[in-house]
């Protein structure tokens, strides 16, 4: 093996969650979020796997994630860019028919110049300020918005009128939420009373088609969920109460394996790696896998982490290093140079899961996946 870890991505999990999330999208388009490398799923791994499962629309936060996106496939998928695009990306955008965000007016104004430049219309996507404070625009703007589109209407196609809520997970800010719904009901009110019909009016995340249905539209940008994960524990706790189910749908889609690469004994009072941190306090053998924080094994996980050997779990013993962990395999019989050690996942009865990885560093789910490399193969298989 050329690499000291690889994260495999199973298509029967996929499957399984997109109808989960397509059976409460009552019809409306779902647009694959796939910004931060898919979740860190590996955007070129995912993507052409998604399309085989019937996704036919991605959302992506920059322009060179729309470009690497484009290359990772032969047919041409919806691609929508959420977030940053720049003037030059701006003119290959309109040009490849990738829909753009337009937060504000300085863009509107450089999309129309790109649409007459390059002869297509620009496909854009109308964020509306709605509460969250990002990006978007505010209701004193819109009279402007609205003359503009209006005055060039033969350069523009109005694929989104949108916003973005600023945490419809947590229970704590559904009035917040509440406000932001409101808000966009009001504005895309005044796009339409101006003959402004977009095609998607879209609002609503993984955590909002859950909790806030109402706000699902005709189309919704689901990230998290599509990966077998909850937005957080509380969404799935709504769920399970409100549809009386103690069984989770969701299925976790990726996994991650090492094995080891060396082992080692360590003496009653020696010193586990560096520093002081981790003693042995009986004579012990640790196992060395070749994957650390610089593969996005958190430094977090020093001493508390876990991993899975010949089905049982050992510990991660001292620090984390940049390249490797130590992990204690003492009381684990007849363990070998090269058997598979498991990161995340399941080997025989037991498992490693993505939330009890990320709580244990306390990163979020969204934060620990995406911090894993690139650089890490990525291969889909039918099931682990
Ligand atoms: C604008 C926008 N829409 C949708 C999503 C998807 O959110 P989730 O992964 O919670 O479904 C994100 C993710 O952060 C986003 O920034």
């Amino acid at each position: 093996m050329f690499n000291p870890s690889t994260i495999t991505i199973e298509r029967s999990a996929y499957a399984s969650n997109l109808s989960f999330i397509k059976a409460h999208l009552n019809g409306a388009r779902m647009c694959s979020v796939v910004k931060g490398n898919a979740y860190g799923h590996g955007l070129k791994a995912f993507v052409p796997m998604a399309m085989e499962a019937g996704v036919d629309y991605f959302g992506v936060y920059s322009a060179d994630e729309a470009h690497a996106l484009l290359r990772s496939v032969e047919d041409r998928p919806d691609v929508f860019v959420m977030g940053m695009v720049d003037d030059d990306a701006l003119d290959w955008a309109v040009e490849q028919g990738v829909e753009c965000c337009i937060q504000d007016l300085a863009r509107l104004e450089r999309a129309l110049v790109a649409a007459s430049r390059t002869g297509r219309p620009a496909r854009m996507h109308i964020e509306i300020e709605t509460g969250m404070h990002r990006t978007g625009f505010t209701s004193k703007e819109i009279p402007q918005v609205i003359s503009l589109l209006r005055e060039h209407a033969s350069e523009v196609e109005l694929v989104g009128l949108f916003t973005h809520f600023a945490g419809a997970e947590s229970s704590v800010n559904d009035d917040r939420v509440g406000a932001q719904i409101a808000r966009y009901a009001s504005a895309r009110g005044r796009f339409e009373r101006s003959g402004l019909i977009p095609r998607y009016a879209h609002q609503a995340c993984s955590a909002a088609a859950m909790n806030f249905p109402g706000t699902i539209g005709n189309m919704a940008r689901i990230g998290i969920m599509q990966y077998g994960f909850w937005p957080n524990p509380e969404t799935w706790l709504r769920y399970s109460l409100l549809h009386d189910t103690p069984v989770d749908p969701l299925r976790r889609t990726i996994s991650w394996k090492s094995a080891v690469m060396a082992l080692t004994d360590v003496p009653v009072g020696g010193m586990i790696g560096y520093g002081t941190s981790c003693e042995a306090l009986r004579d012990m053998c640790v196992a060395v896998v070749p994957v650390g924080y610089a593969h996005g094994f958190d430094r977090g996980l020093s001493n508390t982490g876990r991993v899975l050997i010949r089905g049982q779990i050992a510990r991660v013993t001292g620090i984390v290093n940049m390249n490797a962990i130590s992990v204690d395999v003492t009381d684990i019989e007849g363990v070998e140079k090269g058997d598979e050690v498991v990161l995340i996942g399941h080997q025989e009865e037991q498992s490693i899961s993505v939330a009890s990885f990320s709580e244990l560093s306390e990163q979020l789910n969204y934060g620990m996946l995406t911090r894993l490399p690139s650089d890490i193969p990525r291969l889909v298989i039918d099931r682990t």
